[in-house]
């Protein structure tokens, strides 16, 4: 590493932000650095995959029907142990456990906190080299300190969250976090195994000329949203269009690109799936989050955003959309005038 180079680690930034906010208690940065601990253990056994026996199925379907990836599993353990083992997460909501998971020792009654995650979005990538992420988001608990966390602490919509943030595992491995008061994002230094501080205040621009849907499923889709695609694809030069198609298949980082290049994600609901695929509590609710801070939207139906939406199940799926705002509100358009 260069000596002349002035970095800000993760744990500096949350630091400094604390400064800032003299009331705070150092809970929300301890429980960051915790996600950011858990987040470099994924990363190593991720980077040694094909060296190390993590690439393949586990042999089990998880609660959502879906086939497990031995990555899926791996993430998730690190996660929950590290949040277990420490002091500042009252219990955990995860893809791949079917009921929350409630800490319940002295310490972890007394956390403020309770944490939502995907642990590994983007199974279907794992095998074959392409970015995979962790997404997670934060809630202050609605039963009392001292007790035992509850689902009700879950079950609140995404205009709750306190922070929520992401972690790519890709070309780079990026850290992403957002808090009322910005989004920023942190880059894997392997030399030092620290995040540091690469794309501070991030913006997502207002225009762009990227669409990221799943056009396989053009025939299943509604009327509405497949005039919406065409029109993606019509070309009309003075305004940009046709917009270039992207689609990694793994939300998290078409999200991320979107939100730092512009560009809209939508994963509407099919004829066969009305709520579509993406959870809405540790999926959409931590992008939605993060965009909105950034300064973009993110809705489930023409005039509803996805963080007012109340929930009623752990599990439960919603339609998607999600990016630039300019963007958004042609989507709407389309949405509304359905
Ligand atoms: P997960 O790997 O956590 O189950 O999530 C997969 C999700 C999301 O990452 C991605 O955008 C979407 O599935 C892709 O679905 P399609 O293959 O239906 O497009
Ligand atoms: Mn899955
Ligand atoms: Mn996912
Ligand atoms: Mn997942």
């Amino acid at each position: 590493m260069n000596p002349q180079r002035k970095i800000m680690t993760l744990g500096e930034f949350t630091i400094q932000e604390l400064r800032n906010f003299p009331a705070a208690t150092g809970e929300l940065s301890g429980l960051l650095r915790d996600i950011g601990l858990a987040a470099k253990r994924v990363n190593v056994e991720v980077s040694q995959a094909g060296l190390v026996d993590i690439l393949g199925d586990a042999g089990r379907i998880n609660v959502q029907g879906e086939d497990v990836k031995k990555l899926d599993i791996f993430s998730n353990q690190q996660f929950i142990s590290v949040l277990q083992g420490g002091i500042n997460c009252a219990g955990v909501g995860s893809e791949e456990n079917e009921d929350i998971l409630v800490f319940d020792d002295p310490l972890s009654n007394q956390s403020k906190y309770v944490l939502l995650m995907d642990p590994l979005d983007g199974s279907g990538n794992i095998d074959v080299n392409v970015s995979i992420g962790t997404i997670f988001s934060v809630h202050r608990r609605v039963t009392p300190r001292g007790t035992p966390c509850t689902k009700d602490d879950f079950l609140q919509p995404g205009n709750c969250v306190v922070a929520a943030g992401y972690i790519i595992y890709g070309s780079s491995t990026i850290l992403v976090y957002a808090t009322r008061r910005g989004v920023n994002g942190f880059t894997l230094d392997p030399s030092i195994g620290e995040f540091c501080l690469s794309h501070p205040n991030l913006k997502c621009p207002p225009d762009g000329n990227i669409f990221s849907v799943n056009l396989g499923n053009m025939e299943k889709y509604d009327e509405p949203v497949k005039e919406y695609v065409r029109y993606c694809m019509h070309r009309d030069p003075g305004s940009g269009r046709p917009y270039t198609h992207r689609y990694i298949g793994s939300m998290v980082a078409d999200i991320h690109r979107n939100l730092i290049k512009g560009g809209i994600f939508i994963y509407p609901g099919t004829s066969d799936r009305p709520s579509g695929k993406l959870r809405l509590l540790y999926e959409c609710n931590p992008m939605a989050f993060i965009v909105e801070v950034a300064g973009g939207k993110a809705l489930t139906a023409a005039g509803q955003r996805v963080l007012d939406v109340q929930p009623t199940a752990i599990h439960q799926r919603t339609p998607m959309y999600i990016g630039s705002r300019h963007m958004m509100e042609k989507l709407e358009d389309f949405l509304t005038n359905a």
